[in-house]
């Protein structure tokens, strides 16, 4: 279904809301109550939104950091380089981590998130991406807590822009001509 944006309807919020319960149950059974959570900005703002208060009702009490990290510009291809655009403001070291994305897709912003948290002496250190573009991968990492694996069309809403544009949409599509 294309909606009035102009955008495919990939998941729609029901089955998001349902993913994002299920990826809570799967992080309270493997790790401690009081994980810290880092948000890598902007993209995954409503999702980590939507997962911390998922974590709270599997019974969980995160702490929550945020990271700004940023590869794309303003568009649709990945630079070679990821900036750290705003730096966590709690201490890492000697803490269970779990960083929180949007997608997954080369891997430059996840591994470059991992290597900094564990130079900061983090005790372990996880990772969830609501999205997980498998075949874009060019740097060797994946993520522990996979909410969907996605193809190779650019995906918007649900935090996720293009150009700025459709983060607040309630649900995730795909734009096929950018
Ligand atoms: C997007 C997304 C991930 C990253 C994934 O962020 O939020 O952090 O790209 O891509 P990669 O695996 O190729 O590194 P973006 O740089 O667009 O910034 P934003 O979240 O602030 O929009």
């Amino acid at each position: 279904m294309t909606n009035r944006s102009g955008v495919e309807v990939i998941f729609d919020a029901d089955t998001i809301s349902r993913r994002v319960g299920e990826l809570a149950t799967e992080i309270s059974g493997r790790l401690p109550e009081d994980v810290l959570i880092v948000v890598v900005l902007k993209g995954s703002f409503v999702f980590a939104a939507d997962l911390l208060r998922a974590l709270d009702r599997s019974g969980m009490q995160p702490r929550v950091d945020f990271i700004s990290l940023s590869s794309y510009g303003t568009g649709t291809e990945s630079s070679r380089e990821v900036q750290l655009t705003r730096d966590l403001s709690e201490e890492v070291r000697g803490q269970t981590v779990l960083i929180v994305d949007d997608i997954l897709d080369t891997g430059r912003t996840l591994a470059f998130a991992v290597d900094l948290i564990v130079a900061r002496g983090a005790s372990a250190v996880h990772s969830c991406v609501l999205l997980d573009k498998r075949e874009r991968r060019e740097v060797r990492v994946d993520a522990d807590f996979v909410g969907f694996d996605v193809g190779n069309v650019f995906v918007v809403g649900y935090g996720i822009d293009l150009a700025h544009r459709y983060r607040s949409l309630p649900y995730i599509g795909a734009v096929r001509s950018v």
